[in-house]
């Protein structure tokens, strides 16, 4: 992967991967041909689609900014962490207090391997393979039970992972069992690809064409709407501003605040547990 574009082994490099589409679209040069294929594919129907997965960093980088800084979180679980890029959790958790515990999982073991690779040697940052599909085995990790403390607030972060499970596999029952197993003051940060159906048809056209790709590419996809993104969060509190635009999350000053066409694909929100 990379400068040298020789697979690791092991690695299929005749399918293309979730990881490494979206590694493309950031500007990463951890991929191959059959990946750039699907993005450009993509590119094709949404010249700008390389604004959405900036703008989920962007969302990404203040999210955890405010969960390690005003919330007090000291603790991480960011499930389908993907492959690192700059600005990871750890790093911006661990500028805020460099005790956070920041435990990364993602399904794909060359994900796994290369965050490895970059993870500081320390007891404060970690990462496992495990499979959002079965949360309990996540739950239940040994690396998991050693790094969390369940008694304590913790950050659940599922950012542009809950599209990529099917209705069949029962998403809200999987995010239902995680926001069961932390206490009180924990917090749940999502973002996730967005149909608006009637209200803006161009984008729904999009949401349409968009999972027609992901399907045929990845055998998942599913672009939902704002009812069915909120209730991943339960009863628990969505924090101002809601769930917007990742743009529109507590942007910093200077921000870029241009409406592109992508501007309501992805949509994310932070909700507290009370
Ligand atoms: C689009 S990337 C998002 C990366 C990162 N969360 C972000 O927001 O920048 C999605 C990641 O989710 C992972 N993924 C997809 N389905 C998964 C599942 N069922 N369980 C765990 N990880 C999954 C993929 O391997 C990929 O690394």
């Amino acid at each position: 992967m990379g400068d040298i574009d020789v697979p690791a082994p092991g690695m299929d490099i005749t399918k293309p991967n979730i990881a490494r589409v979206y590694d493309y679209l950031l500007g990463g040069r951890d991929n191959f041909a059959v990946d750039r294929e699907v993005a450009e594919l993509i590119l094709r129907v949404m010249p700008d689609a390389r604004q959405a997965p900036r703008s989920n960093r962007g969302f990404l980088r203040r999210a955890v900014r405010h969960l390690a800084g005003e919330a007090g979180i000291r603790q991480f679980i960011d499930i389908g962490s993907g492959l690192p890029t700059r600005g990871n959790v750890h790093e911006i958790a661990q500028a805020i207090d460099p005790k956070a515990r920041v435990v990364y999982v993602d399904y794909d073991p060359v994900v796994v391997a290369h965050t490895r690779a970059l993870l500081p040697d320390d007891d404060f940052t970690s990462v496992i393979l495990g499979d959002l599909r079965a949360p309990e085995s996540i739950l239940d990790d040994p690396t998991v039970r050693g790094m969390i403390d369940f008694d304590q607030p913790v950050a659940l972060l599922l950012l542009l992972l809950l599209h990529h499970i099917n209705d069949d596999d029962d998403p809200p029952g999987i995010v239902a069992t995680l926001r069961a197993a932390v206490p009180a003051g924990s917090h749940l940060a999502i973002s996730h690809l967005h149909n608006p159906g009637s209200r803006r048809p161009e984008d729904a056209e999009l949401a349409r064409i968009g999972e027609e790709i992901f399907q045929r590419s990845y055998g998942v996809g599913r672009w939902r709407d704002v009812d069915e993104i909120v209730s991943f969060f339960g009863d628990w509190d969505l924090i101002p501003p809601g769930l917007v635009p990742t743009t529109e999350w507590r942007p910093d000053p200077g921000d870029d605040q241009i409406k592109y066409l992508t501007h309501y694909t992805v949509l994310g929100g932070v909700a507290k547990k009370t």
